[in-house]
C-alpha cells in the first residue's frame, strides 16, 4: 500500500520503481503450462520470457496494442485500497517489467495515472538489451487534466485528448506533447496513428478499465494479457473492463462480445509471503472483430 512516505505505484506494479511487490530481488519461477510445459527459472536477462511475448504482425494499423491487466479470482480489478498494486504479486511483476521492456510507449487513462500516482517511466533495470530507446508514456484524457507529478517530469508524457481538453493540456505541457484527436471524444485510433508516426508502434496499455473498455469497443486491442492472482476481494471493486455498453452492431459486425485465442498460459507456484500461491498469467490474442 502506498503511503505519503513511499514512492508512487503503477497499476499492478509494486510501490517502488524496480523492486518486487514482496520487496525481494529474487523473482519466482514461472511454469509454462501451455503450449509446451517447461519451467522459466528466474533470469536477470529474461530472454526466454521475452520470447514468449514476441511481436505479432500488426493487423489493425501500423501499431499493435497489448493490454496488460491483473484481476483477483473473483474478478476484482483493484483491492480494498482502490489500487491494483494490492492484488498483484511477484509473478505478475516478473511479466509486467518484461512487457514494459518490450514496449515503445505505455498508454494509460488519466484516472489510472491519478489513482496510481504515475511518474515518468524508465526501462526496467537490467532489461535494456530488450529495447534501449526511452520508454514513453501517453495519457488519455478527455478533459486534458494532467497529474502534477507528470507535469513536473523531466520527460513529460504525451496526452491524447479531444478539442475540449486541448487548452488544459497545453497550459501545462509542451505543444508537441499534446495530441488533439477528436472534438468532444478522444479518437483513439487517430491517437494511435499519431504515436505510430512518431515511431511508437508497440503500445502497451496498462488500463485502466475505462480506457480498456473504449479500446475494446473500437476494436483496437490486439492482445489481452491477464494475470489472475489467487485472492478473493469480495463485493465492491469493478472489473478490468468498464464504460458504456456497446451500442450494437457497427457496420453490420458486432465488435463485442468476441472470442480470443490463447497464445500461452503461465503459472507461478510462488507468491508473496503469506499469500496463497497459484497465480496464472495468460496471453490472449484477439482476432479482428
Ligand atoms: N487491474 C488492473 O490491471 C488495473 C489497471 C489499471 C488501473 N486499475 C485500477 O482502475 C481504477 C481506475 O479505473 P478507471 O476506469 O477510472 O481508469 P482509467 O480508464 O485509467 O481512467 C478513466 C479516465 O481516463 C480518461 N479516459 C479513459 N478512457 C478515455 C477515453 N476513451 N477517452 C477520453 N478519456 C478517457 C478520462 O480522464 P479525464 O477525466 O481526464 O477525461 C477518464 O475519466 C483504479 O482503481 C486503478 O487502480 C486496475
Amino acid at each position: 500500500m502506498t503511503s505519503a512516505t513511499t514512492p508512487p505505484s503503477t497499476p499492478h506494479a509494486p510501490p517502488t520503481a524496480d523492486a518486487s511487490p514482496g520487496g525481494r530481488d529474487d523473482l519466482p519461477p514461472l511454469d509454462v503450462l501451455l503450449p509446451a510445459p517447461r519451467r522459466l527459472d528466474p533470469d536477470p536477462r529474461e530472454d526466454a520470457l521475452a520470447a514468449l511475448y514476441a511481436d505479432e504482425p500488426p493487423s489493425r494499423g501500423p501499431w499493435t496494442v497489448r493490454a496488460n491487466m491483473v484481476t483477483s479470482i473473483d474478478g476484482a480489478a483493484w483491492g480494498p485500497d482502490q489500487r491494483s498494486g494490492s492484488i498483484n504479486d511477484d509473478a505478475d511483476w516478473r511479466v509486467f517489467r518484461v512487457l514494459r521492456a518490450l514496449a515503445d510507449v505505455v498508454l494509460v487513462g488519466a484516472g489510472t495515472a491519478r489513482a496510481e500516482g504515475y511518474t515518468a517511466l524508465g526501462r526496467p533495470r537490467g532489461l535494456t538489451h530488450l529495447r534501449a530507446a526511452p520508454l514513453e508514456l501517453a495519457l488519455v484524457s478527455r478533459t486534458g487534466h494532467v497529474p502534477e507529478r507528470l507535469v513536473a517530469a523531466d520527460r513529460p508524457p504525451f496526452v491524447l485528448t479531444a478539442a475540449a481538453g486541448a487548452d488544459a493540456a497545453r497550459s501545462v505541457l509542451p505543444d508537441d506533447r499534446v495530441v488533439v484527436v477528436g472534438d468532444a471524444q478522444v479518437d483513439l485510433a487517430a491517437g494511435l496513428q499519431v504515436l505510430a508516426d512518431l515511431g511508437l508502434r508497440r503500445v502497451l496499455t496498462e488500463g485502466g478499465p475505462t480506457l480498456l473498455g473504449a479500446l475494446l469497443r473500437a476494436d483496437l486491442v490486439d492482445e489481452l494479457c491477464v494475470t489472475t492472482t489467487p485472492g478473493i476481494v469480495g463485493p465492491g471493486p469493478g472489473r478490468i473492463v468498464a464504460g458504456d455498453v456497446p451500442a450494437g452492431p457497427q457496420q453490420g459486425v458486432p465488435v463485442l462480445p468476441r472470442g480470443a485465442r490463447l497464445a500461452h498460459l503461465l503459472h507461478s507456484p510462488h507468491a508473496r509471503p503469506g499469500a496463497p500461491a497459484g497465480t496464472t498469467i495468460a496471453r490472449w490474442l484477439l482476432p479482428i472483430g
